[in-house]
């Protein structure tokens, strides 16, 4: 029987963490698997991607619902479904409501495109290029009820460069992100990170930092 971890990605959009997820989860010896994609749009692109990778993938609109719990129950039913461990939200635009967020606490994993908890929310680079910041990042953090907030599993600092733009400043963020969130969840999923007293307790430790600075010193 296996042992890794069972896991259902959220996704509203593109799904590029998604992807790098999937990717990641192909290495043997690697603690995680992808068992189920989550959309909250039917028009997610990312719906595709993840059924071109062999994943079985599926949109719960939420606009069919007539309250947020209502589709959370249907959400919370195909993840039951699925006997998943652990949900790694990826570009998921849906606010959660406490009952869900309860229920999967310390088992439900967010990315967000900044050293949080600078800059929670929309439009991240733009706030951090007009903020005048010279290092920005981003985030992978367990859900609480707060939007982009929670004990923070693994951060990667990404530099701000004269002249960037919202887009260029997101795209190098977003590289960062592909390499962060495998590394989170293989923390997670492994048990070397885990919530003591609504911090992460990285197990063992060994010389290693769990921090990231991508891309490396040295190559800008
Ligand atoms: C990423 O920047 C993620 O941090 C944010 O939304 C974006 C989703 O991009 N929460 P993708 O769908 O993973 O390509």
């Amino acid at each position: 029987m296996s042992t890794r971890k069972r896991v259902a990605i959220l996704i509203s959009g593109r799904g590029s963490n998604m992807q790098a997820l999937i990717e990641a989860t192909r290495h043997p010896g690697y603690p995680a698997k992808i068992v189920i994609v989550i959309a909250n749009r039917p028009d997610a692109a990312g719906l595709a991607t993840a059924r071109n990778a062999g994943i079985e993938a599926i949109a719960i609109d939420h606009k069919q619902f007539a309250t947020r719990m209502a589709f959370e129950a249907r959400l919370h039913q195909s993840l039951r479904g699925a006997d998943v461990d652990l949900i790694c939200n990826a570009g998921f635009m849906r606010l959660l409501t406490g009952g869900f967020v309860e229920r999967w606490r310390d088992r439900q994993l967010n990315i967000h495109p900044s050293l949080l908890p600078a800059f929670p929310g929309l439009d991240t680079h733009r706030r951090a290029i007009d903020s005048g910041v010279q290092i920005t990042g981003c985030s992978v953090h367990f859900v609480r009820l707060e939007m982009d907030a929670g004990p923070l599993i693994a951060q990667a600092a990404v530099p701000v460069l004269p002249g960037d733009t919202p887009e260029s400043l997101g795209a190098r963020v977003l590289k960062a992100e592909h390499q962060l969130y495998p590394h989170a969840l293989q923390l997670v999923a492994s048990g070397k990170a885990r919530v003591v007293n609504e911090s992460v307790v990285h197990d063992p430790i060994s010389g290693r930092c769990p921090q990231l600075i991508w891309p490396p010193l040295g190559t800008l």
